[in-house]
């Protein structure tokens, strides 16, 4: 059987839809059941925490593959205690692009650090490698609502943001074919867009003028501060910022394709998709 973890999140939640509609058996994490109530009577419901490895074992009975989502390298290491002893054999780990960037070591050791946990575990992996998902434009919805603007240290970059839809179809063939064992990919959408396109497609979705503005990283901390993100995430995200503006993710890979034979999702579409977030 598969567990999701994450499954309330952007891409554990489309992981689980997809997997549902191939009519496999599958058991969802979440530290509340609540969230997943929409799932209730259609997945196996665990309750547990990722931090509280006692909460594991009951969890990952009978569980072959895994989708994993963490967001400490403890948690990585207590998944993959328990896990080894309930007979876990393949990890789907969503990683992310920054696990690879040598310039961005210092500021995100953290993925890094946790890849090379899973790679040396005995257990086999899949690494999935995303750019920015176009799903964080949700956090521009309210200025873009309130004063048609959105607000991001991106400068001149340009970013080939990928639809959570897309990292989720890769995850889900890694998970239930055979071949992805000891594989990374890097996932990109389709497009390289700099912000101030991304703008343009929102203007053309919302059929009302959408304007992005620059801001310098200062602002972003102060306002990633007030959200109440840990600071070692704010420092990450500002090593992030200065790559995206450096041009560095100016790339586009075949992995999506390669994998679930689709194009991936452009831009566009994940605008239209998700429009009333906007309006
Ligand atoms: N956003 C981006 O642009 C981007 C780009 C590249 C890579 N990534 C990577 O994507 C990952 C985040 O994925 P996402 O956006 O799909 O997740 P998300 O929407 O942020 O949701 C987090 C999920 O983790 C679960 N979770 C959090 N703490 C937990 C705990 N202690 N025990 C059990 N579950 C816990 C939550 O489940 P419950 O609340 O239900 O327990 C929730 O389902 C990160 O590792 C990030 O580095 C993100």
């Amino acid at each position: 059987m598969i567990l999701i973890t994450g499954a309330s999140g952007t891409v554990g939640r489309e992981l689980a839809q997809q997997l549902l509609e191939t009519g496999r058996p599958i058991r969802v994490l979440t530290r509340d059941a609540q969230k997943l109530s929409t799932l209730k009577g259609r997945v196996d419901i665990a309750e547990g925490d990722l931090s509280q490895p006692e909460t594991l074992y009951a969890a990952l009975r009978g569980i072959d593959r895994l989708f994993l989502v963490t967001s400490s390298t403890q948690q990585d290491a207590y998944v993959l205690q328990a896990g080894k002893e309930a007979g876990v054999r393949h990890i789907v780990k969503l990683s992310t692009f920054e696990a690879v960037d040598p310039k961005m070591a210092e500021h995100v050791q953290w993925h890094r650090e946790r890849e090379e946990l899973i790679r040396f575990s005995g257990l086999a992996w899949t690494f999935l490698r995303p750019t920015m998902f176009m799903s964080a434009a949700l956090d521009w919805a309210k200025t873009i609502r309130e004063e048609g603007v959105f607000y991001f240290p991106g400068g001149e970059g340009r970013v080939p943001a990928i639809d959570p839809w897309d990292i989720a179809a890769v995850a889900a063939v890694a998970l239930t074919k055979p071949g992805h064992e000891g594989q990374a990919y890097a996932l990109t959408g389709p497009q390289n867009l700099s912000f101030g396109e991304m703008a343009q497609v929102l203007t053309r979705v919302l059929e009302k003028p959408i304007r992005y503005e620059n801001i310098s990283d200062e602002t972003a901390v102060e306002g990633m501060r007030k959200a109440g993100l840990p600071e070692y995430v704010v420092e990450g995200l500002v090593g992030t910022f200065a790559v995206l503006r450096s041009g560095r993710l100016s790339y586009t890979t075949n992995d999506v394709a390669r994998i679930t034979g689709r194009t991936p999702r452009t831009f566009e579409a994940w605008c239209r998709v998700h429009k009333t977030a906007f309006l």
